[in-house]
């Protein structure tokens, strides 16, 4: 009787000491997701278009970092159409944006980023070799490419860089010499042009929040 009101005791011991540590354990999980969620959406929210950028080079690690955030993107049936050029030899800026004038006042960022689209590729086989076919082409490549872009927008905000997307599809005057520069095989469209480097001053993002445009259950 005695040992088992003891054995009974230590385990309601046990349990309140298990519980006790899960809930700290709970606690600080959920304040570090708290803290990560911040600086995500503080990222987000600090974004803004920076168009003038200081001569300092970008750390080819730095560059990686955030072609690897840029590729993290969704992709509609996971096609991943994208092949990103990062062109940091500032002497063939020229030759790139020739005839471009949207991308005169860019010369001097540290390098541009340019996010391509296979748009024929079809649906490798990946984790799930049932999934539907991809049509050849891809009618849904552009949403792909916006959003690849915009994750490498918000890497670069987040590692404290200045960055701006520049459209370069559909319009051929930007699209041609892009083309005609990287050498790209027809299939392959240039989407967007991210000039990317230090920012060279103080630069505010914009308040784009308006309740006029949000709308619950019905418009
Ligand atoms: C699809 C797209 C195309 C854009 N093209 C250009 C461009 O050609 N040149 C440019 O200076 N900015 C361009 N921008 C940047 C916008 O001008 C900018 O995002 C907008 O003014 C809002 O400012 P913010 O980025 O600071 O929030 C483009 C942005 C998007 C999303």
């Amino acid at each position: 009787m005695k040992k088992s009101f003891f054995y009974l005791t230590l385990a309601l011991i046990g349990l309140g000491m298990l519980a006790a540590s899960c809930s700290s354990k709970d606690e600080s999980n959920a304040t570090a997701a708290v803290s990560a969620a911040d600086a995500t959406i503080n990222t987000i929210m600090q974004r803004k278009s920076v168009r003038s950028y200081t001569d300092s080079t970008i750390a080819p690690e730095l560059m990686e970092s955030m072609l690897r955030a840029a590729v993290a993107a969704p992709s509609g049936m996971d096609v991943r159409p994208w092949h990103i050029v990062v062109v940091t030899d500032k002497s063939k800026y020229d030759e790139l944006f020739a005839g471009n004038f949207n991308m005169e006042k860019f010369k001097q960022s540290a390098a541009v980023v340019i996010f391509c689209a296979d748009t024929t590729v079809t649906r490798p086989p990946r984790e799930d070799p049932n999934a539907p076919a991809v049509t050849s082409p891809n009618p849904i490549w552009r949403d792909d490419m916006g959003a690849c872009t915009e994750n490498f927008l918000l890497a670069a905000e987040a590692y404290g860089l200045g960055a701006v997307w520049t459209a370069c599809y559909p319009f051929h005057d930007r699209m041609d010499p892009v083309a005609n520069y990287l050498k790209l095989p027809s299939n392959i469209v240039p989407y967007s042009i991210v000039p990317v480097g230090y920012p060279n001053g103080e630069f505010e993002p914009k308040d784009k929040w308006d309740t006029t445009r949000i709308h619950y259950e019905m418009f």
